[in-house]
């Protein structure tokens, strides 16, 4: 299993190293513009493995994509991060330059291979992906949800004063901070719903925490976050390369399902090794209804930015 990631920044490194420590591949190639700087994570990251126990093999690239030959997924981080005080979408102008010439790099180099996006905005960056590379739906998938998922879970175990392990939970929806639908409504403490233990005050205060997630860790940080986005996209790495068939939810390019059509959004996904094997549809409360065709239209109108 061969696992590409480029942008060797703080998202793309830790991405390597989530990969890496989780030793189901057997190759991860680090890809960078700057000269030296993803062979010198990787080589880094490589001084790691008799330390944390593993076998992947590690190496990295200044923008040669022969080296990325035959991937089986490759895991697009590139481009700017937000600022404090930045959106997500006001990042467009940058990114997409750059998600269109690496995406076609890679196909060009690995025409089988399953393409994560991480790059934001990124339900639009996944769209350009399609756009630009044509692979088939299945193969382009936009890591948001799992990421907010687990901001979610964390937000909704500090509520209700449990272990995280204790609680389940899911967002759905555009990965900005106004289009994220976290859903309250399958929220479970161990098989409980959530609404048993908390007000909805303290709901909607943890669905507001949850939807800044990114926001509060920028400005505390001066940059967008890494770990999480990086644990994040090593579950969905692993969820395909092991085919395990788990439910994520990722931005995925929709027809019809969620009554939405030509865009990329969060839904729930089962993640097998053919990528998307299937969008799972779930019943959703009125309000989860209208806040997902709200997130939709926020959606629609950054990609209507792009120049497709
Ligand atoms: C975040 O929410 C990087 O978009 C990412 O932290």
């Amino acid at each position: 299993m061969k696992v590409t990631v480029v942008g060797a920044g703080a998202v793309g490194a830790s991405c390597a190293e989530y990969i890496a420590i989780k030793n189901f591949a057997s190759e991860v190639v680090i890809l960078d513009i700057k000269e030296g700087y993803a062979e010198g994570k990787a080589m880094d990251l490589m001084q790691c493995a008799s330390l944390n126990g593993f076998d992947t093999k590690i190496t990295g690239s200044t923008n040669d994509y022969s080296k990325t030959a035959n991937s089986d997924i490759c895991v697009i981080t590139s481009g700017i991060p937000r600022k404090p005080g930045m959106t997500r979408e006001e990042l467009i102008g940058i990114n997409a330059g750059i998600v269109k010439t690496v995406s076609t790099s890679l196909v060009e180099h690995s025409p089988n291979t399953i393409i994560i996006v991480v790059s934001n905005p990124m339900d639009t960056m996944t769209y350009l992906v399609h756009k630009t590379t044509g692979l088939p739906k299945h193969r382009i998938i936009g890591m948001g949800g799992a990421l907010d998922s687990a901001r979610f879970k964390y937000r909704l175990a500090e509520a209700l004063e449990a272990p995280i392990s204790d609680v389940d939970g899911m967002v759905i929806g555009g990965h900005s901070d106004k289009g994220m639908v976290p859903l309250t409504s399958h929220a479970t403490r161990n098989s409980i719903k959530v609404s048993e233990f908390l007000s909805e005050e303290r709901l909607n205060q943890v669905k507001e925490d949850t939807k800044v997630g990114g926001a509060t860790l920028t400005k505390l940080l001066g940059t967008s976050a890494w770990y999480a986005p990086g644990a994040a996209v090593s579950g969905l790495v692993q969820a395909i390369a092991c085919d395990q068939k788990k439910i994520f939810p990722c931005s995925a390019l929709l027809d019809g399902e969620y009554g939405l059509n030509d865009l990329c959004i969060g839904v729930p996904v089962i993640l097998g090794r053919k990528g998307i094997e299937k969008i799972v549809d779930v019943p959703l409360s009125a309000a989860e209804k209208a806040h997902m065709v709200e997130s939709a239209e926020g959606v629609k109108k950054t990609n209507g930015l792009l120049e497709l």
